[in-house]
């Protein structure tokens, strides 16, 4: 629902002129986007994950793992986000599902300490092969493997890309492997073996989440009004132009924390480009309420805020209480309250003119949740065509990760003579 921003009062918002060229605009970036699609290039492959991806497979190559009773993904980025997004939002609890990202030795120290590691599965997962984080990371895990007499051959499980240290690690170890799509960059992988993994470990249905990603798919149209994914795309793009440079995204579902975390990696990575771009903020309806929301709508209005809102939830009734003040709530529900704070929260900020999208799911199922991640991805993608970059690359993370490899000594990386030389001034 994009109603609260096509109103005079809303500020920055899109007037019915501005509305009709952007739509004109959408028109031309689906026709690119359908071309990228038919001939299965960079990036614009992602959009055919539905279709290509073999959940077959990702079956058989797991099948192994049924009777573990926790995985754990070590992965980074785009290789760790989409597993942690599917996995709390719709997995089994049975099958606790860890993800190492971080080389905090600390952290790194207390997930192993607290696995059973002898049925733990572990699913190593870089697209390039070579990430520093997730190599050293997964070594640590061997060890901790090997010191406490697992054979950590038997619980492995690699995804990764056709060549590097990964990739031959798998083949001299005999460990079995998934491939990364082709032409799929990490942060567009949700819908593939880079994140299906834990979910299909956990016995989720990583069919209907596929089948969630296909109604997306047969959802794109050049029709900026017929297309949710593209509305978003287009708006969020269109306000960013008139000020709204941070996006702030808002889940009302506590199970939907990480999606905020793995949209963040999506617009940041792929918009901020050429001194462009929207800074994505992660909030949490309705916890945030009582921290960012006085910002939200008496701050510099810069933002466009998102919610996005299961309208069906499980429930949990509020207990009657003989405290006269506290009568309204008794008997109610959670769900409820959760609802009228929402409704209060969107109410706020609309009389308040900020701007603010609302998506809609009736309820939080694999199904839904891939269709949201599908309509995500081609927002951006549709989102980068309008703003002109060069969505699918990120050269500024490659930097980052080539002069820390530099730094370690690796070899001869020029980005990180560039710190020693920094360095040597201060
Ligand atoms: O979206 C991206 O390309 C990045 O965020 C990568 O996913 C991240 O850097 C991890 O890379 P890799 O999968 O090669 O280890």
């Amino acid at each position: 629902d994009i109603g609260n921003i096509l109103t005079d009062k809303s500020q920055p918002s899109l007037d019915k002129h501005e509305f009709e060229e952007l739509a004109e605009r959408v028109r031309v970036g689906h026709e690119r986007i359908a071309e990228g699609r038919e001939n299965n290039e960079f990036g614009y492959a992602a959009l055919n994950l539905p279709e290509t991806v073999d959940s077959d497979e990702i079956r058989r190559k797991t099948d192994h793992f049924a009777d573990s009773d926790a995985v754990l993904t070590v992965g980074i980025g785009g290789s760790a986000l989409g597993a942690a997004t599917i996995t709390t939002a719709v997995g089994n609890d049975e099958v606790e599902h860890y993800v190492l990202d971080n080389v905090d030795p600390e952290h790194t120290q207390s997930v192993l300490n607290s696995l059973d590691l002898g049925k733990t599965a572990v699913h190593v997962v870089s697209r390039s092969g070579t990430t520093a984080e997730t190599l050293a990371t997964f070594l640590v895990v061997r060890e901790a493997m090997d010191d406490a007499g697992v054979d950590w051959t038997e619980q492995t499980i690699v995804t990764t890309g056709d060549d590097g240290p990964l990739r031959t690690l798998a083949e001299t170890h005999a460990l079995p492997a998934l491939d990364v799509p082709d032409n799929v960059p990490g942060r567009f992988s949700a819908l593939s073996t880079v994140a299906l993994v834990p979910a299909a470990i956990q016995d989720c249905d990583i069919d209907a989440f596929l089948d969630g990603g296909k109604e997306g798919a047969e959802s794109l149209s050049p029709s900026l009004s017929d297309c949710p994914a593209y509305a978003y795309g287009a708006v969020s793009y269109a306000l960013g132009q008139r000020g709204a440079d941070m996006n702030v995204m808002m889940p009302y579902a506590e199970r939907l924390e990480p999606f905020s975390e793995w949209f963040a990696q999506l617009w940041a990575e792929s918009l901020g480009k050429d001194g462009g771009g929207q800074t994505p903020v992660r909030a949490l309806g309705a916890t945030d309420q009582h921290s960012q929301l006085q910002l939200y709508r008496a701050g510099p209005r810069n933002k466009l805020v998102t919610f996005v809102r299961p309208q069906e939830t499980a429930n949990v009734t509020i207990p009657e209480t003989d405290i006269d003040e506290l009568s309204y709530l008794g008997g109610s529900e959670l769900g409820s309250l959760l609802d009228a704070e929402f409704e209060a929260t969107e109410a706020s900020l609309a009389t308040a003119g900020c701007p603010n999208v609302r998506i809609e799911i009736e309820q939080l199922n694999e199904q839904s949740l891939g269709r949201l991640l599908y309509d995500m991805e081609a927002a951006c993608i549709l989102a980068g065509e309008l703003y002109d970059v060069e969505t699918f690359t990120q050269p500024a993370v490659e930097w980052g990760k080539r002069a820390a490899r530099g730094l370690l000594g690796e070899s001869e990386f020029e980005e990180a003579a560039a710190i020693a030389e920094k360095n040597r001034h201060i």
